[in-house]
């Protein structure tokens, strides 16, 4: 297979244009060769999804916006099969997660659908001011034009509609600049839209480095906003050279889950014992760090030590497999230099630990400090660390000792103390009786601090993807 970047219904794949193989992480079997799009074929996306917008998408009725991707979540519904082993393929990702991932991205398209013919504005009391009386105040919400949306390997499907169907929705044109690593699904994607009856240039894919394309489309003044989802240290770039734009950074975290002495323990295990090492941790809000009281803390470690010895290590094709590979051999590397780098200041494996090729074991630590990588930063990896405590107060302070405020879970019967935290927990979000690991698609998801800015979720993304515009009347005037 051979893909290349698909700018205003064109296929770039020819010409002198570097390639790169895309290879299975697990087996090292190549899948496709990607034709690495240059500066001027971005230019060339840019300014065809900017004329595009002026001509066609601005004045394109909501009824039609809903319609497109209705559609296109109908078509991803029927190869969704396709689409699950794509993503396995190319990512690494085991089957049964590829499957969940092409569920939730249907129901982001369907959400989108019927988002896009809920855009409401408002009336403003004008009398409520001094001198406002007989004018008539409206706000109407309108498209931005050119979205970025530039995104990330883990979820190549899923985060990428989180970005492209709400700008669609909204009546935005789209530059989509998908991560090297699973160009596949990206490119499947674009077609799909296309079939579902969307204008040539409305979705523009391009496929190229970060150096190549993704730095010169996030200068480009003719974007009105970008929709980035990666590493800080890139979204910190971003926002330095945003200019102008809207910008919706969801970045790193290093998750904490907390479990009180009253919590229903089994459950608080089995659901962080998938929190941490669901395709190998590299999720955003993957639990990386969990906090335990200190009279069930032996008994509670125990049961995660077990559970995590149980899992199944292997090939991601395979049903039962809990536990593929990382993206590359060097990200595996970097994770074992973490853990090593944790046990030469002090810190205990007490299970896994152990990297071979792109697989790292499910690993357990304990003996933490703050300032080990593997608590301070985000490790993107199947690594958990497990830390005691003894007050509420006192774990509130720690969770919250973090550049990162992603997302949290915290498990307790105790619903006036699950509140109380919830409430005190510098997070984006937190849930209560569930992992941080969860995520549905239509509640808001976005950090605080350095985890990022802005809101996704199809309603709040759809709403980013937006502006306000205030038309008054004189009611007076003859
Ligand atoms: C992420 O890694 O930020 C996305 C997590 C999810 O959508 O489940």
């Amino acid at each position: 297979m051979r893909i290349g970047s698909i700018i205003n219904g064109r296929e770039i794949n020819e010409g002198q244009r570097e390639t790169e193989e895309v290879v299975n992480p697990f087996n090292q079997e190549v899948i496709a060769e990607i034709v690495l799009a240059n500066e001027s074929d971005l230019n060339e996306a840019v300014n065809g999804s900017f004329d595009v917008f002026h001509s066609t998408m601005k004045h394109m009725p909501a009824h039609q916006r809903s319609d497109i991707l209705r559609k296109t979540a109908d078509l991803l519904e029927d190869r969704k099969e396709e689409f699950a082993q794509t993503i396995m393929q190319e990512a690494g990702k085991p089957i049964v997660s590829s499957r969940a991932e092409v569920e939730r991205s249907i129901q982001v398209l369907r959400f989108s659908s019927e988002w896009a013919k809920h855009i409401m504005g408002e009336l403003i009391p004008m009398d409520a001011a001094n001198g406002g009386e007989n004018r008539l105040g409206m706000v109407k919400r309108r498209a931005l034009g050119v979205v970025g949306a530039i995104t990330p390997f883990n979820f190549p499907l899923n985060l990428s509609l989180h970005k492209i169907a709400p700008a669609i929705a909204a009546g935005n044109t789209v530059v989509f600049k998908p991560a090297e690593k699973t160009p596949a699904t990206a490119y499947k994607l674009t077609k799909l839209f296309s079939e579902a009856g969307i204008p040539d240039g409305v979705l523009n894919l391009v496929i190229g480095t970060g150096s190549e394309v993704g730095s010169p489309l996030t200068k480009h003044e003719k974007l009105e906003k970008i929709s980035f989802t990666g590493s800080l240290p890139v979204g910190k770039e971003i926002s330095q050279s945003a200019g102008f734009k809207k910008v919706t950074l969801e970045l790193g975290s290093n998750s904490p889950n907390i479990i009180f002495e009253d919590a229903n323990v089994e459950q608080a295990v089995n659901k962080l014992v998938k929190g941490a090492f669901t395709y190998s941790g590299q999720i955003c809000i993957s639990a990386q760090r969990i906090y335990i009281q200190e009279d069930i803390f032996d008994d509670v470690v125990g049961q995660l030590v077990n559970m995590t010895e149980a899992l199944v290590i292997g090939d991601p094709s395979d049903e039962t497999t809990d536990l593929g590979p990382m993206i590359s051999e060097e990200e595996a590397e970097r994770a074992k230099q973490w853990i090593d780098d944790a046990v030469s200041k002090g810190a205990k494996i007490l299970s896994g630990g152990k990297q071979k090729g792109t697989v790292l074991e499910p690993t357990v630590m304990a003996d933490v400090q703050n300032d080990m990588k593997i608590i301070a930063d985000e490790v993107f990896a199947p690594i958990v660390s497990v830390l005691p405590f003894k007050t509420e107060d006192e774990v509130v302070e720690m969770s919250n000792d973090s550049i990162y405020g992603l997302q949290a879970g915290v498990f307790t019967k105790d619903i006036n103390r699950a509140l109380r935290v919830a409430d005190q927990l510098e997070m984006g979000g937190v849930w209560i009786n569930e992992m941080s690991t969860f995520r549905r698609d239509n509640h808001p998801y976005g950090g605080v601090k350095q985890s990022g800015m802005g809101k996704e979720g199809v309603k709040y993304a759809v709403e980013d993807m937006t502006e306000l515009k205030f038309i008054g009347v004189n009611l007076e005037s003859e």
